[in-house]
């Protein structure tokens, strides 16, 4: 039986990586699936490959008015919305003491901010509808600690992990569930200009940290944005009706909590 038969969803950041997997995997389990992202055109391309139950919406999390304009077009295209996956982020790196306001800013309005805003803007049609919901935040390992270099990245993820307890409290009266998901480190285009980031500043050959951090991974490699769709249908789904405000590593061991 499909799992998301019926149902709705919303990915923020869908128009490649993890959150592109979400939306193929939420298909193929029924649901209509809206791919949200400021790159309205590799979500058009991405949508368009997925099917026909796959459509694209321009969002910018950083901007209020697009986040109620894309939760209104979901919910006029596709008749509601039962699931939204906050996915959308932006990662830089630097020595704390370079850190900078622009870096800083940026960072917060679409990790923090972002998430924040589109649970709330959600939150009110799920309520209205009355017909519960799910929520599903991105986090990351990085918001379970420090990292030299990381310092404002793994501050949003942190912040995203208490949103989600906070939000999670508030809203399962309304039968929202609102959980997160931890990856660890996902291949992928985003590794790209992490491994970039890691060659500037510690001094390394393209590509090194990217392969010192997969064979650091406890399961032996990388993880895969397939490695997390389990946990992703999982918490978008029936079975997890009693799931609430947690935050789940999904990272082959990196993490431990
Ligand atoms: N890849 C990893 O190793 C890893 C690890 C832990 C957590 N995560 C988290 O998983 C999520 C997805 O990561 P990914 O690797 O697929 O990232 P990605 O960089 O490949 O994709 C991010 C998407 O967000 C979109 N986006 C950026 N700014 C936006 C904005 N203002 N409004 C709307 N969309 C915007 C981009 O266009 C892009 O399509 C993120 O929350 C990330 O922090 C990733």
């Amino acid at each position: 039986m499909k799992r998301l038969e019926h149902k709705v969803a919303m990915i923020t950041g869908a128009a490649r990586g993890i959150g592109r997997t979400f939306a193929e995997a939420y298909v193929k389990e029924g649901a209509r699936v809206a791919l949200c992202d400021i790159n309205i055109e590799r979500a058009e391309v991405s949508a368009r490959e997925i099917g026909e139950n796959a459509f694209a919406v321009k969002m910018d999390v950083t901007d209020q008015a697009s986040i109620e304009a894309a939760v209104q077009e979901v919910v006029s295209t596709a008749g509601g919305l039962d699931i939204l996956v906050n996915n959308a982020a932006l990662f830089d790196l630097a020595p704390f003491v370079e850190i900078t306001r622009e870096s800083y800013d940026r960072l917060f309005s679409i990790n923090v901010a972002g998430t924040l805003f589109t649970m709330q803007a959600a939150a009110k049609v799920m309520i209205e509808q009355g017909r519960g919901g799910r929520i599903i935040n991105m986090a990351s390992q990085a918001g379970r600690r420090g990292e030299a270099l990381v310092a404002v990245y793994c501050a949003t993820k942190a912040a995203v992990i208490s949103l989600t307890q906070s939000a999670g409290l508030n809203l399962i009266e309304h039968g929202i569930n609102v959980n997160a998901i931890a990856p660890g480190v996902v291949d992928g285009e985003h590794w790209e200009g992490v491994d970039a980031l890691f060659a500037k500043y510690e001094h390394r050959p393209i590509g090194e940290k990217k392969r010192l951090v997969g064979e650091a991974v406890p399961f032996g490699r990388m993880g895969t944005a397939e490695d997390l769709v389990g946990m992703a249908v999982f918490l978008a789904g029936p079975e997890s009706e009693y799931v609430v405000a947690q935050t789940y590593n999904v990272d082959g061991g990196n993490w431990m909590s």
